[in-house]
């Protein structure tokens, strides 16, 4: 039997490979307008930096982590997401020590996670994600916001919904985890095994519940906003005040809880509007994790970041029907008729694609009808026809395929022609 690819992954193939290029340098273009620098770290990591970074409460460490013992008989985990690996580096290099803060980072790779494979949902998948760290200014919070939605917006999406909220600093937090564990604890018997843990550990995660979303509990459970001190609100509104002032529409949601613990302060979600996007439509999402530089060892430093995937966001253009940009063409194709011409071809092809213009020829031994169907699937902007006898007259026979135009050129003004109609 053939081996077949494993659940949850995917071939990019090429035709569909070009989208990804496109959405990547898109990513990159927008990070080189707000100043954000591409930071590459490894796949994998010791399984230590996602139970301390991560969380272990949540699902991500305890269903859905890809961890091994090496040959070295060290535990490490494929990375499931990204902002720990960057706070560890962070604190691995000293970034803080360098003068311009905040530091900010970009990166654009796979992530892992045992999930069950559905549309939008895979075990690996690629994350474009930001990190800010070192400022504790709600400006960098609106900013990182506004990062997320004008990727989305300039790719053409428009059906996005922005969904904020705030989880307050420590003291609210915990004045937040108090109530609620007052809430849940008399009828806790009434929840999942998952909740029953979570309770003493982290009952926050007992809202993010997929089993028990519609006990009745849920619905009248203490909302963070009541909860949030002086401080917190302060912050929360400053944020929402950035937002307005650069027009992006959002919407508060008590309710929101991230699944990763880190979080405190702003979180948000985007997530797609589109008719027929499917179950899962969040977009992206992210936050403030002001603890977890401390967490991983480092000196107190704020951060806030988020994360989208490549996957979703291909997923939520289709469903808007947007079509990317994306040029398939080659610059031109040589037809050859004969064996010297089609010797001499390679020559002439090596010069053309010197100059950084793509050209292709046929390898195939192709009679030349074969050989003009094949310029036509590459769409060729040039067809080239050279033939033995034009070979010796020193010329070659050009075909311009948006004008239908046709020339015959000095063989010596190939690669001149080309570069100045191309
Ligand atoms: P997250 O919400 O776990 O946050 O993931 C962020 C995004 O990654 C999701 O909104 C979704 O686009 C994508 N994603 C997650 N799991 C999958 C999956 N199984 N298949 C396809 N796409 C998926 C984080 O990862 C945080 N590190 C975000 C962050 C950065 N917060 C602060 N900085």
């Amino acid at each position: 039997m053939s081996i077949q690819i494993p659940r949850g992954t995917q071939d990019i193939l090429p035709g569909t490979v070009e989208l990804w290029q496109h959405v990547e340098e898109k990513a990159r273009a927008i990070c080189k307008a707000y100043n954000y620098k591409e930071i590459r770290t490894p796949i994998f990591e010791h399984t230590e930096l996602f139970l301390r970074g991560v969380g272990d409460t949540t699902d991500i460490v305890q269903k859905e982590m890809y961890t091994f013992n090496d040959r070295g008989e060290r535990n490490l985990t494929l990375r499931p997401e990204g902002t720990a690996s960057i706070v560890r580096s962070y604190v691995e290099n000293k970034m803080f020590g360098n003068p311009n803060q905040p530091t900010k980072l970009y990166y654009i790779g796979p992530m892992f996670r045992y999930e069950r494979p559905q549309a939008g949902r895979y075990r690996q998948f690629v994350q474009f994600g930001v990190e800010a760290l070192g400022s504790n200014d709600p400006a960098i919070d609106a900013e990182v916001i506004a990062l997320a939605m004008g990727m989305y917006q300039s790719l053409g999406l428009q059906k996005l919904k922005l969904v904020i909220n705030s989880l307050g600093d420590n003291e609210s937090r915990k004045a937040h985890r108090d109530a609620l564990m007052d809430h849940f604890a008399p009828r806790i018997g009434e929840f999942c095994s998952d909740c029953q843990s979570r309770l003493e550990k982290n009952p926050l995660r007992i809202l993010d519940c997929k089993k028990d979303r519609n006990h009745e509990l849920m619905a009248t459970a203490p909302s963070i906003v009541e909860y949030l001190n002086e401080e917190s609100k302060v912050y929360y509104e400053k944020v929402q005040s950035y937002l307005t002032s650069m027009g992006i529409p959002f919407e508060c949601d008590a309710n929101l809880v991230r699944g990763l613990d880190y979080y405190n302060h702003t979180v948000f979600e985007i997530m797609s509007d589109a008719e027929g996007f499917g179950a899962i439509t969040t977009l992206s999402g992210g936050g403030r994790y002001n603890g977890l530089v401390q967490e991983v060892g480092g000196p107190e430093t704020p951060g806030i970041g988020f994360a989208m995937s490549i996957e979703r966001l291909l997923l939520a253009l289709q469903a808007e029907k947007v079509e990317l940009p994306v040029e398939q063409s080659i610059d031109c194709f040589v037809v050859t008729l004969g064996e010297k011409a089609k010797d001499y071809s390679a020559k002439l092809l090596h010069d053309v694609r010197k100059v950084g213009l793509s050209a292709e020829k046929d390898y195939q031994d192709r009679k030349a009808k074969a050989q003009f169907k094949a310029a036509d699937r590459y769409s060729a902007k040039f067809v080239a026809v050279l033939g033995d006898d034009e070979l010796e007259r020193g010329s070659i026979n050009m075909k311009n395929m948006t004008t239908g135009e046709q020339e015959e050129i000095s063989i010596d003004s190939f690669v001149s022609y080309l570069q100045e109609r191309v």
